[in-house]
């Protein structure tokens, strides 16, 4: 077998803590450096037994990792990243790829120009559960996709916007938790071409929104909503129903995504899928269900197994920065949609 890659952590703060836990038991890699300012920052690297640096571009010249995590705060990502790149370094970069399209754009650019790679950390693509509902979708399960409706409503707990760039711009609900559904909705259902939005801070009184409502129009033709909110005590999200990650109690005979086309109906995490015996049999006939398995899977494990492919060069990135450019689009779009009452369409990047 290869040695291990050796791979430096850039942001040592909860999700850079997260995945090296998954990184401790993954034997086609090992940690070999940290890089973050903060105050934690040194013991956590001393604990883990590797060089620790206050800044990362001296990690990059002295440690001279194989590949990188980032996972420091959302306006930092692209300037970090570019860094790696310049470095001839891969990246495996936290989500949103970006706080503004213009930067991705430079991204994308030089990741393109350079041939080096960055996989965006939009996780949830990598889970079984996402597997296999986009495969039923693709195979025509459902007949022509019509209606999608998508859930993410639970309350984070008031401590977590202790941290001052959660309540700043460059943060909020939309950026940090929806892009995640955004992206998963772009994956399973198709590019979305015009939307309408309203946000709301009302319940929290921060700057950035904690509450959203969404109108989507895919290219397919298919017709969606979004309704998100961090404030409320409610089961529909993704963490909370899918299992995905044991820190959030589960919820597990709650949906956060329904899905529905002209031959039946598929609702996620629990893969339930309704259909008549006669297609087009209509509402006087028994509308039969069945259940696929939905095992959760450990996506972000399956994650870093994929970068550590993605950096040997031996698969292209399941997420690219221009992927998730677009789904930034997106997420742009909807907040100018919120700001002028205006429908909007997302300014999609070039895939190629
Ligand atoms: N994929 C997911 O499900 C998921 C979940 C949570 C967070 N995230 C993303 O992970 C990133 C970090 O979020 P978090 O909740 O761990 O935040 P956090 O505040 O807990 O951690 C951020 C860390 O970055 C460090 N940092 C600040 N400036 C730095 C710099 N110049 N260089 C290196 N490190 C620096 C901080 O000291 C801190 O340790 C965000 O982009 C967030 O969107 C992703």
């Amino acid at each position: 077998m290869a040695e291990p890659l050796r791979i430096a952590l850039i942001g040592a703060g909860v999700m850079g803590r997260q995945h090296h836990q998954y990184l401790q038991n993954l034997p086609e890699a090992r940690l070999c450096a940290v890089a973050d300012p903060g105050p934690q920052a040194a013991a956590f690297a001393a604990e883990c037994g590797v060089p620790y640096f206050a800044e990362h571009r001296r990690m990059l010249d002295e440690a001279r990792p194989q590949a990188v995590i980032v996972a420091n705060p959302n306006t930092l990502h692209v300037g970090t990243a570019l860094d790696c790149i310049a470095a001839g370094v891969p990246v495996l970069l936290e989500k949103p790829v970006g706080v503004h399209l213009d930067e991705v754009r430079e991204l994308v650019a030089a990741s393109t120009g350079s041939g080096v790679p960055v996989l965006v950390g939009h996780h949830r693509r990598h889970n079984p559960l996402i597997v296999r509902a986009r495969e039923l979708v693709q195979q025509g399960s459902l007949g022509r996709l019509t209606t999608v409706t998508a859930l993410w409503q639970l309350q984070k707990p008031d401590s977590y916007f202790d941290i001052p760039w959660r309540r700043e711009p460059g943060a909020g609900m939309l950026l940090t938790n929806l892009i995640h559904d955004l992206d998963l909705l772009r994956h399973l259902c198709g590019e979305v071409v015009e939307v309408q939005a309203f946000t709301s801070n009302g319940a929290r009184g921060f700057a950035n929104e904690d509450s959203a409502a969404v109108l989507l129009r895919f290219a397919n033709g298919a017709l969606g909503t979004l309704t998100g909110s961090d404030a409320v005590a409610a089961p529909w999200s993704w963490e909370l129903d899918s299992g995905e990650n044991p820190v959030y109690p589960r919820q597990a005979d709650q949906p956060c995504y329904l899905l529905a086309g002209t031959l039946g109906a598929l609702s996620i995490p629990q893969l339930r899928r309704w259909q008549y015996a006669e297609p087009g049999a209509g509402w006087h006939q028994p509308l039969l269900h069945s259940q696929e398995s939905n095992t959760p899977g450990e996506a972000l494990s399956r994650q870093l197994q994929h970068f550590v492919r993605v950096a040997r060069g031996e698969a292209a990135p399941l997420v690219s920065a221009a992927d998730a450019g677009n789904t930034l689009a997106l997420l742009e779009a909807i907040q100018r949609a919120a700001a002028s009452g205006r429908a909007c369409v997302p300014e999609l990047l070039s895939l190629q």
